[in-house]
């Protein structure tokens, strides 16, 4: 059974988990209106892939056997502005994940519950994956700048991404 505050704090990260995943739908759907229909593709299976992250909290709080709260979710910004922008916003999304992830793992140490501690380990390792991959696709995306055949051969190479593996 996991404390009152570990239950609470797992409920936001559910929150923050599906927040997640709509704001990478919003992405998606911004790139697809740019006509980048590989980066919508990549912020696609992004947003499925967060989906799984809320689901995979969502099924440990009900294992627990405790009650879960499902808070309203956030609207995500319609309008990103630029491929590159778009990419930034998702790096600086994902650094504020990391941030409250590295929290709950200190929360769940502090309270000796290493059930949470094992189940945070998980998507803290998640994150570094997540934050080196956007950073390479950032990484690119500044050095062809404004150049449009290099964003349509970027934008051809993300709509390669593999959908992911099931957690
Ligand atoms: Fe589930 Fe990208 O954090």
């Amino acid at each position: 059974m996991i404390s009152e505050p570990i239950r609470t704090a797992l409920s936001e990260q559910l929150n923050r988990e599906f927040s997640s995943a709509y704001l990478y739908l919003a992405m998606s759907a911004y790139c697809s209106h740019a006509d980048f229909n590989g980066a919508a593709h990549w912020f696609r299976l992004q947003y499925e892939e967060e989906h799984m992250h809320a689901t995979k909290v969502y099924d440990y709080l009900i294992e627990q056997g405790v009650e879960v709260p499902l808070r309203p979710i956030e609207q995500p910004p319609g309008e990103f502005g630029s491929l590159l922008a778009v990419f930034e916003a998702s790096l600086e999304h994902e650094q504020h994940m990391t941030a409250r992830l590295n929290d709950l793992s200190n929360q769940a140490l502090s309270e000796k519950d290493h059930a949470t501690y094992n189940l945070l380990q998980w998507f803290v390792n998640e994150q570094v994956e997540e934050e080196a991959s956007v950073g390479a696709i950032i990484a690119k995306l500044r050095l062809v700048g404004e150049d449009g055949y290099g964003l349509l051969m970027i934008d051809n190479e993300l709509g390669g991404r593999a959908a992911p593996a099931a957690v």
